[in-house]
């Protein structure tokens, strides 16, 4: 009955989803190239999640309305329509259940991976000293976090530049926050941290959402590879799609197709599924590995909590996740 209400709705609203999905596509294609457009997937989603009261993220609505394809306009034509259709019908899409389903399937990934990473962020922060957001996007979780810590955002200049002046017109307090401009294919992201007050003697605990997909294999192994050069106690937390599924599958193919195609950021790498022998060379071990599959099938890619191995006079907190 929900899901009849809801398709009945969506139908009537389709007129008002066709404008707002132009209001959306056109700033996105207008910055192609130059700004991140994918980062919009994941923001749209939180968003939504919030705004129908799956997942909270106070500032997430803040923000909204002040990124060039979430305008004011983008939100009254495209996600409050949405969010209302929830609401009176009563049903949530899958993707936008929070949590998960135990097994998600790839239009669950978005919540699957902020699963993950928000419960081993407030497991494993607490024990840090500095919090990374490698590749932030327009994630808010910097400016939730204690502000008596050291903050870091660390994303692509042109999309950074578009964040800072989002954040800035929002009023979302954001002195706390240091934003550190760096390629990661080109630039060395400890170094870029270093140059903007980032202490490298003291456990960091690095965050790396829906970042692994558009980097080569080199810039992966790179990150790892600094990661490793942190103190001991510090964790790297990460997403990452299937080497197998993303290249050898009809569905990864498609996808990745699908995705360069609308926002011109190609999928370059997935990880092997023998994640240990990727780590291993990197002194690195894995606290927790979920991988991420549609019931039945291979998994399309995974979720991981990695620290550096223990040395014998170093203990970390084990249990999962
Ligand atoms: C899909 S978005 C994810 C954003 C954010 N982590 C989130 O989950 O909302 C991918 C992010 O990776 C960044 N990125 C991709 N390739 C990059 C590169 N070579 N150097 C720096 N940042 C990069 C983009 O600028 C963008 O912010």
């Amino acid at each position: 009955m929900r899901l009849l209400v809801f398709a009945l709705l969506s139908l009537l609203l389709l007129p008002c989803w066709w404008v707002g999905v132009w209001l959306y596509i056109v700033p996105v294609w207008r910055q192609r190239g130059k700004v991140s457009g994918t980062t919009y997937e994941p923001f749209t989603t939180r968003l939504l999640m919030h705004l129908i009261g799956t997942r909270d993220d106070p500032l997430i609505a803040q923000l909204a309305g002040h990124l060039p394809a979430c305008s004011p306009s983008t939100l009254r034509w495209f996600i409050l329509p949405q969010v209302w259709i929830c609401k009176v019908s009563g049903f949530i899409p899958t993707p936008l259940r929070f949590p998960p389903p135990e097994h998600a399937s790839l239009n669950c990934l978005v919540s699957a991976r902020c699963e993950f990473l928000d419960r081993s962020l407030s497991k494993h922060l607490p024990h840090c000293k500095q919090l990374v957001i490698l590749g932030a996007g327009w994630d808010t979780r910097a400016y939730q976090a204690d502000a008596s810590l050291d903050l870091f955002e660390v994303d692509a200049p042109a999309t950074q530049a578009v964040k800072r002046r989002a954040i800035k017109d929002s009023g979302i307090p954001h002195d706390h926050v240091h934003f550190v401009p760096c390629d990661f294919e080109s630039q060395r992201w400890l170094d870029a941290l270093t140059d903007h007050g980032f202490n490298p003697e003291l456990p960091t605990y690095v965050h790396w959402e829906g970042v692994t997909m558009y980097l080569e294999r080199a810039a992966i192994e790179s990150t790892l590879d600094q990661f490793s050069q942190l103190p001991q106690g510090s964790i790297l937390a990460l997403d990452y799609l299937a080497e197998k599924w993303l290249h050898h599958t009809t569905g990864g193919r498609l996808t990745k197709f699908m995705v360069n195609a609308f926002y011109g950021e190609p999928f370059r790498s997935g990880l092997p599924a023998d994640t240990d022998s990727l780590l291993k060379p990197f002194g690195l071990r894995i606290l927790r590995h979920q991988r991420l599959h549609a019931p039945g099938k291979p998994p399309y890619g995974g979720l991981l909590t990695l620290a550096r191995r223990i040395e014998p006079d170093h203990k970390i907190n084990m249990q999962s996740p």
